[in-house]
């Protein structure tokens, strides 16, 4: 099927994108950065108005663009196909900041390593052929062998290593990439599909403000990458790095953040259990926070994990006199919250 031109209003910048390809994919491609979020349809932070020409709305759910937003001419770019030439604007603000982007590319890598390192949870490690740069904090897309299923994880390794992907994989029962491939039949020299790099959320600049890291599980993925290149380059004056699990066994990487405390006087490492006394925090990760600061005024805070535990901890902060400008959160979304917002709740508890 042929391409079409879609153009940007504001910036003017214009590409070709296939009759079958979503226009963010296209705009990424060019190194042309529009606001998104997950890539699957789940946040909207993609939204764009069409001002001329049609699109096809793919499989964009009725909660994330209703059918009046439809009606008003609204699209999300990570699922609208082009019918017809297109000029667009994004709803968010497109200016420039500061950031260094990297276009988006498709890449084969091989399974390097593949570990079970807590409860239901894997690193898996992937030898790129060729590299993918990246800023901390984004993430791939691993291709289903066999599908045409997508899924995103976040690298954990510094954006100093681009053709090494460190990813942590938590196991999703019923799951068509971790139950039914990575934690299946995947093995190392398995060769994988990965696309990237992809997202906004991240350490991608210096910045004045101290940080709070919250994670939830696997949500300690995206953090460890920009604690490790936090550091490596001074880009944050002083971390707070929490790490919510249950027990002892859904914690993992402990000896690697006790050891960077050891030599940076600024990062201090904080994993809390909600469902085992010990030692450490107790609690649930939101309640320790809520617990540890009376203000977080003039902090930021990065929030990476279930979308329940990012919504807990942004309030937590908001209480605590958080600017909601300095707070980024990454939701570790998947296929049911394509359903309903409902039936993705009923799902995760
Ligand atoms: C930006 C982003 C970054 C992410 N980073 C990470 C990461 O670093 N680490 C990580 O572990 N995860 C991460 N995730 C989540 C990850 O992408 C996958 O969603 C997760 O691994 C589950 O994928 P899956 O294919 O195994 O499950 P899916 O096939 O998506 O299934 C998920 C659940 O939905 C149910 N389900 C599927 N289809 C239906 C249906 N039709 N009706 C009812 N129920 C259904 C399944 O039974 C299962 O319980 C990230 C997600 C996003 C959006
Ligand atoms: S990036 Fe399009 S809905 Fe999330």
């Amino acid at each position: 099927m042929a391409a079409h031109s879609v153009r940007l209003k504001t910036l003017g910048a214009e590409t070709l994108c296939g009759a079958d390809q979503p226009v963010l994919d296209a705009f990424l491609r060019e190194n042309v950065w529009l606001p998104h979020g997950c890539a699957q349809g789940t946040c909207g932070s993609c939204k764009l108005r069409v001002i001329e020409g049609e699109v096809d709305h793919g499989a964009a759910p009725e909660f994330t663009l209703t059918t009046d937003e439809r009606a008003e001419g609204l699209a999300l770019a990570c699922q609208a196909r082009p019918r017809s030439d297109l000029l667009v604007e994004p709803l968010a603000d497109i200016a420039d900041d500061g950031v260094v982007r990297h276009p988006l590319r498709d890449v084969v890598g091989t399974v390097a390593e593949l570990t079970d390192i807590a409860r239901g949870t894997r690193r898996l490690v992937i030898d790129l052929d060729e590299p993918i740069p990246f800023t901390a904090g984004q993430y791939v897309e691993l291709t289903v062998p066999g599908t045409e299923l997508r899924r995103q994880y976040s690298m954990a390794n510094p954006p100093s290593e681009t053709s090494r992907l460190e990813l942590h994989v938590r196991h999703t029962p019923g799951g068509a990439a971790t139950d039914g491939w990575i934690f299946a039949g995947m093995a190392v020299g398995d060769r994988v599909d990965v696309r990237g790099p992809l997202g906004v959320f991240g350490v991608g600049r210096p910045q004045d403000e101290p940080a709070i890291l919250i994670a939830g599980g696997t949500g300690l993925a995206p953090m460890k990458s920009i604690v490790l290149a936090a550091l490596a380059e001074g880009l944050v004056p002083e971390i707070w790095l929490y790490h919510g699990g249950r027990t002892e066994a859904d914690l993992y990487d402990g000896d690697v953040f006790r050891e960077l405390e050891g030599r940076h006087p600024d990062f201090h490492y904080r994993p809390c259990l909600s469902e085992q006394e010990w030692d450490g925090a107790s609690g649930l990760v939101t309640d320790v926070v809520l617990a540890d600061f009376t203000s977080c005024k003039g902090m930021s805070a990065y929030l990476c994990g279930p979308p329940a535990m990012v919504e807990a901890g942004a309030k937590v902060l908001k209480r605590r006199r958080m600017a909601p400008r300095l707070i980024f959160k990454e939701e570790f979304t998947d296929t049911s919250d394509l359903l309903s917002p409902s039936t993705a709740e009923e799902e995760r508890t």
